[in-house]
């Protein structure tokens, strides 16, 4: 495949790099959907589009922040149309499981025309070390809502396998595809076993979703990113469709998918909670 040929939008991003580092291992070199790229792709300048696509016959597409956030639709149906009219012939794009808004998107890419796969996945296990949870980690006080809720965490390393699988074979065309891990977990397990894999005292503290969404407002956390965090603890983590193990990870491939103990014991070892 020619190396212009595929575009990983939010290439610099949890899926998105592990996609583009996985791509590369088969010696193809794909193009890069971020800010920083050359081309640039950014979401909120349509006039980076055009140059980003150009040319380009598959990409996985991950929207930022969330496909759940007001602004979300119209963006996926203007990059759809622009898709179909530059030619591309395949689509991959990153949903999340249990997201109704979400399923907006999935449905305008699905009823494109283009070939596609959709991947729902449920929360990534690297939101505990590349994005919100880490601080909270790092300073040792864990405060968090929903502490028994069960969630089927799933490693970003299996979501980008697969991404790249299904990007390029297109005996997937048309799947949905739920990623989640193996097995239901909890945030109380969670920091347990980040306690353990780390070596670290860490302490937990079981609290309401009020005072969660209050203490981000005293910490002057932005407005959209508080209501973005109080929707997904809110609608994705209790919607039951949430709360069960797929084994599509298995499915597509042929082996079980990484449990939050593995990727914990292989997270302590880069130093990154210390
Ligand atoms: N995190 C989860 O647990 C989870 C679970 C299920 C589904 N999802 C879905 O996964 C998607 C990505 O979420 P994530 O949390 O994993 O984030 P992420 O992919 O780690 O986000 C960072 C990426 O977004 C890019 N980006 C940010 N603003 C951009 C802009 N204005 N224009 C172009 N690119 C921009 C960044 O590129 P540059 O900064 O280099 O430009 C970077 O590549 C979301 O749609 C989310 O709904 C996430």
């Amino acid at each position: 495949m020619n190396l212009e040929h595929i575009l990983v939008i939010g290439g610099t991003g949890k899926t998105g790099r592990r996609v583009v580092e996985q791509i590369k291992k088969r010696g193809i070199e794909p193009r890069i959907g971020s800010r920083q790229a050359s081309p640039c792709f950014d979401w909120d300048n349509k006039d980076t589009w055009v140059n980003a696509l150009n040319g380009v016959e598959r990409m996985y597409v991950t929207y930022y922040p969330d496909l759940a956030v007001p602004g979300a639709k119209e963006a996926i149906e203007s990059l759809t149309y622009l898709a179909k009219e530059l030619g591309v012939k395949k689509m991959v794009l990153l949903s999340g499981k249990g997201e109704t808004e979400a399923e907006v998107c999935e449905n305008i890419v699905s009823n494109s025309g283009i070939d596609y796969s959709i991947i729902r996945a449920s929360w990534f296990n690297q939101n505990w070390s590349e994005s919100f949870f880490l601080d909270p980690i790092l300073s040792g006080e864990v405060a968090l809502p929903m502490a028994d809720v069960l969630i089927p965490f799933v490693d970003a390393n299996d979501i980008a396998e697969v991404a790249v699988r299904v990007l390029l074979d297109d005996a997937y065309n048309g799947e949905i595809i739920e990623v989640t891990g193996p097995e239901l977990i909890t945030f109380r397990d969670i920091v347990k076993i980040i306690e353990k894999t780390s070596k670290r005292r860490l302490n937990f503290y079981d609290i309401k979703l009020e005072q969660y969404i209050d203490g981000m407002k005293k910490m002057q956390i932005p407005n959209d990113v508080v209501w973005l965090i109080e929707y997904l603890f809110s609608h994705v983590l209790t919607n039951p469709k949430n709360q069960l193990v797929v084994n599509d990870v298995e499915r597509v491939l042929g082996r079980k998918a990484k449990s939050f103990l593995e990727y914990a014991q292989e997270t302590a070892k880069t130093g990154v909670w210390n």
